[in-house]
């Protein structure tokens, strides 16, 4: 079962083509398959659900939190209970893994001055693009940042906050911890102003 899940978290829109809309794995931002420290990992998790959600205003349950990245993160209709159960196996095996792990949210510090997306693009040409392209699309092996094939703007890193703590732990993936975190706010305010899919907010029934 956790096999499963994790074969899921990997390969996501390989595995669920029917379902997920974006060109993006939960491992693409969960980096090393929900290990990686600095990159939102998930070793706390299956132990803090249920837990009162802020944005479903009530007690959700490791299942829904899940379903919320796919219909948010992967830009994916909901999918079908099998799937949860896996992924939720995959998320209990890595609590096990390391019981006394804490959360550990995706943080940064303010901006020293207002982010500005005309300094981000700057940094955007010189340590992005040529990885993830002119066009924001990625590549073979590289996710999309922004266009119709990457996360909505309903999910948490469309907010600047949380893609400019990613980027600064985790990016440039050929070089993290190179960027200054005023740096990684830019980028984020330049990445953040391009089109991307519109969350659909009947998904977020639960
Ligand atoms: C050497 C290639 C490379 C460079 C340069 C690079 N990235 Fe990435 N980026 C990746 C890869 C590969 C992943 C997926 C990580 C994984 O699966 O382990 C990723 C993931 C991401 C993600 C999360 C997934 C997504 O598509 O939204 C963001 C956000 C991101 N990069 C932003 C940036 C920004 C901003 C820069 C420039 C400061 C940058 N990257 C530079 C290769 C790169
Ligand atoms: C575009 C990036 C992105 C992708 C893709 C993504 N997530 Fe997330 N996920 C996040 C962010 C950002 C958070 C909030 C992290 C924080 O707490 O700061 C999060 C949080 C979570 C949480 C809650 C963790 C906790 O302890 O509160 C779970 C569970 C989760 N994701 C599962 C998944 C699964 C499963 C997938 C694939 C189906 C996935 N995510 C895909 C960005 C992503």
């Amino acid at each position: 079962m956790e096999a499963q899940g994790r074969q899921l978290f990997d390969s996501t829109p390989r595995e669920l083509p029917t379902f997920v809309r974006a060109r993006l794995s939960c491992t693409n931002c969960h980096i090393n398959s929900g290990t990686q420290a600095g990159a939102a990992p998930l070793f706390a998790t299956a132990a803090r659900f249920p837990a009162f959600s802020k944005r479903a205003g009530k007690i959700i349950g490791l299942r829904e939190r899940i379903q919320e990245c796919f219909v948010r993160s992967e830009n994916a209709r909901p999918v079908p209970s099998p799937v949860l159960t896996s992924m939720a196996a995959y998320l209990r095996w890595l609590h096990a893994k390391r019981p006394n792990a804490k959360r550990q949210a995706l943080k940064i510090k303010g901006p020293q001055r207002p982010p500005s997306r005309i300094r981000g693009a700057v940094i955007y040409a010189d340590d992005c693009w040529r990885c993830h392209g002119g066009d924001g699309g990625g590549g073979l092996k590289v996710p999309p940042l922004w266009g119709p094939q990457t996360f909505n703007d309903g999910a948490g890193m469309s907010h600047a906050n949380k893609m400019a703590a990613f980027v600064h732990h985790n990016m440039p993936a050929d070089r993290p911890g190179t960027l200054s975190r005023q740096q990684a706010w830019d980028v984020a305010a330049y990445v953040l102003s391009h089109q991307r899919p519109q969350f659909n907010k009947a998904y977020a029934r639960y």
